[in-house]
């Protein structure tokens, strides 16, 4: 089928169009390229043998996106696009809802007028706010502690009041824990602007000598080696939940919210060993204040995403680091931005 990714030249949109052209679906990229590179569509090729359509446009442009959802007699919806640096968010609110939300009614407003019905969308672990048990399941009551997370979760209560007003809706909101690794190629990966937010990017740009050190923010948590915890899961694993998503959808209307992590935590400290073994380099780091907003612990009963859409993540820790490393070295040779 036809599918449009709106965000689809960023990271996480570029790994599930890998997988759904490699499915035999028709791929539509919908990118501003606000956070990602027109190389990428180039990059998407060389690894699927196949040309997905691209369109520069902002998901606010309604116009543009009710056009393009016509001429590509698009089928369904994946809604990556839009802004996600927690911190950024709490300086620029404003913006944020507007990429965010106002973004998403743009385009559930196009898909209505279209009759395009069948949508997945890019939520996240961060509903959950501060866990009170672990580990988190779907039933794990939602808050928000930042402009950004509050602004999936006002996304994902519009998405539920549009599949309680009509019957024709089939909508899933997958709310992922922590993407981490790249596409096996090293072709298309995680190439953030500036000073990286996560920690694996972070790791990966010290590894290649372009950062002296990681600072490692809090050592005095109560886990086992004092350092957060968290459900870091492969980008191709995710990618692929993607595609079980939207099969799901075929034969099931309504609303689903569903987490896609693997169920398994590991610290920080676990995460530098692990990268240090991939990349046989040295991770110099030094321990300093916890970061403002972080959790301890946070993991995903991953259940319902096996019971419902067949999927689970399979791919390691290893896997994880390795491509990493390898998009990373990649990244340092000849990645154009
Ligand atoms: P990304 O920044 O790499 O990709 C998002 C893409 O959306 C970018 O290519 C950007 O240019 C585009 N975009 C932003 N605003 C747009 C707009 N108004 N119109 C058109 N395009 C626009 O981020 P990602 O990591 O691939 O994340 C994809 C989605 O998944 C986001 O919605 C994000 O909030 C969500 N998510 C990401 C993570 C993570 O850790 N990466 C975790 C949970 C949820
Ligand atoms: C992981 C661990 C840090 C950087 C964020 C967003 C969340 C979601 C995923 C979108 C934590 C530690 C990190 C560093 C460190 N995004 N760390 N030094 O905080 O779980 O989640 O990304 O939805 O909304 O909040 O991921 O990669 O930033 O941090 O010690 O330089 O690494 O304290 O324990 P996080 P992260």
């Amino acid at each position: 089928m036809n599918i449009l990714l709106t965000g689809g030249t960023g990271y996480i949109g570029s790994h599930t169009a890998v997988v759904l052209e490699q499915s035999g679906h028709q791929v539509v990229l919908f990118d501003n390229l606000s956070n990602s590179s027109r190389s990428v569509v180039n990059r998407i090729a060389r690894i699927t043998g196949k040309r997905s359509a691209f369109i520069q446009g902002d998901i606010r442009d309604q116009d543009l996106l009710r056009n393009t959802l016509i001429k590509h007699d698009i089928h369904a919806v994946i809604h990556f696009a839009g802004l996600k640096a927690v911190g950024e968010s709490v300086t620029q609110p404003v913006n944020y809802y507007a990429n965010n939300v106002q973004g998403t009614i743009s385009l559930l407003q196009a898909m209505q007028a279209t009759g395009v019905t069948t949508l997945v969308f890019s939520s996240s672990a961060t509903v959950y706010g501060q866990p009170q048990y672990l580990p988190l399941d779907e039933d794990h009551p939602t808050s928000a502690t930042n402009p950004y997370g509050r602004s999936k979760l006002y996304i994902e209560g519009i998405l539920q009041d549009l599949v309680d007003s009509s019957s024709d809706w089939r909508i899933a909101c997958l709310r992922y824990f922590n993407p981490v690794g790249a596409h096996e190629s090293g072709l298309i990966g995680e190439n953030p602007q500036g000073t990286p937010n996560n920690l694996m990017p972070f790791i990966a740009q010290v590894a290649s000598g372009q950062r002296n050190e990681l600072s490692v923010f809090g050592s005095d948590y109560l886990t086992a080696d004092g350092t957060g915890i968290r459900d870091y899961i492969h980008v191709m694993d995710l990618a692929e939940g993607h595609a079980a998503a939207l099969q799901y959808l075929e034969t099931h209307p309504g609303f689903q919210a569903i987490n896609l992590g693997t169920g398994v935590g590991y610290s920080v400290l676990e995460m530098i060993k692990s990268f240090e073994h991939a990349s046989s380099r040295p991770i110099p780091y030094k321990f300093t204040v916890r970061r403002q907003g972080d959790v301890a612990e946070c993991y995903a009963n991953p259940n319902k995403a096996f019971q419902l859409l067949g999927w689970k993540a399979h791919r390691t820790l290893d896997d994880m680091c390795s491509s990493t490393w390898k998009f990373q070295q990649a990244v340092s040779e000849t990645y154009e931005i």
